[in-house]
């Protein structure tokens, strides 16, 4: 490649945990011309995303959105936002992704507890009951769809006993996103983050985050501020407040 207007990327059929190949209309709406962040036309289509996001999770949050960032960030957004330094988490370990939860949270200054299954096997409800027991987290995290695994995680048991223990579910939907059933409500997920560049079809860059009311009066009564400026929720849900809508950062238009 000796320009970059010689760039032209081979043609692919992508097969893999994502990115997937996206439709041909999404392409040609990528190649529209820019408007800007704050243009009323693109506030309409930042509440077009908040309503689609809501219905593809099948959840009535209103603290539903999209960070202007990969599924990491997502995931980032979630644990930085519920943990303060010292509170305790019990993070799932059956996979990669996991491992990166752990990693956050210990970066957050949470005490972590992991319940872990070997790579290829979900999580057991009972090792989780057993690490529940006279203890009291903050939250628990888990991984829906292990992609360096394939293991699709039962949630709804699951999800009883979390908050049977008081404490708030978080769920990466990273892989399960569109790909198969994820029903935020009725399960009683609290916080879930997600990625656009893999069942969703879309490119990558974006990722889907849910909070429940609970997660946000979680939110609402933190003692310490956000470590991360970028990804504080606080500041973050006012530029998705629809017509309130405040200026937080450059969205990728
Ligand atoms: C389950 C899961 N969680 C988190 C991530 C991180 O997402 P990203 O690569 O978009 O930052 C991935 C990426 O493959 C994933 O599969």
């Amino acid at each position: 490649m000796s320009s970059l207007s010689e760039f032209h990327p081979s043609k692919r059929i992508l097969m893999g945990p994502g990115p997937s190949d996206v439709h041909p209309s999404v392409l040609q709406a990528m190649s529209t011309p820019l408007i800007g962040h704050l243009d009323p036309e693109f506030l309409h289509i930042m509440d077009d995303i908040k309503a689609m996001t809501q219905e593809t999770l099948q959840t009535a949050n209103e603290l539903t959105f999209v960070v202007s960032a990969p599924g990491s960030a997502g995931m980032e957004t979630v644990l930085v936002n519920l943990l303060e330094p010292g509170d305790h988490a019990v993070i799932c370990i059956h996979g990669v992704f996991g491992g990166r939860m752990k990693d956050i949270a210990e970066r957050c200054g949470a005490r972590v507890t992991t319940v872990e299954a070997p790579w290829g096997e979900p999580i057991d409800p009972a090792q989780l009951q057993e690490a529940l027991k006279d203890k009291s987290p903050k939250l628990v995290a888990i991984v829906h769809a292990e992609t360096s695994t394939g293991v699709l995680q039962p949630l709804e048991e699951i999800s009883q006993m979390v908050h049977g223990a008081g404490a708030l579910l978080v769920v990466d939907a990273v892989t399960s996103y569109c790909g198969t059933q994820l029903k935020v409500d009725e399960w009683g997920i609290d916080a879930l983050y997600s990625g656009t560049q893999k069942c969703l079809s879309a490119p990558p860059g974006l990722s889907p985050v849910s909070l429940s009311s609970r997660a946000v009066q979680v939110l609402e009564q933190r003692q310490s501020k956000v470590q991360s400026w970028f990804l504080d929720l606080t500041m973050v849900k006012n530029y998705w407040a629809g017509a309130k809508r405040a200026y937080h950062h450059t969205a990728p238009v």
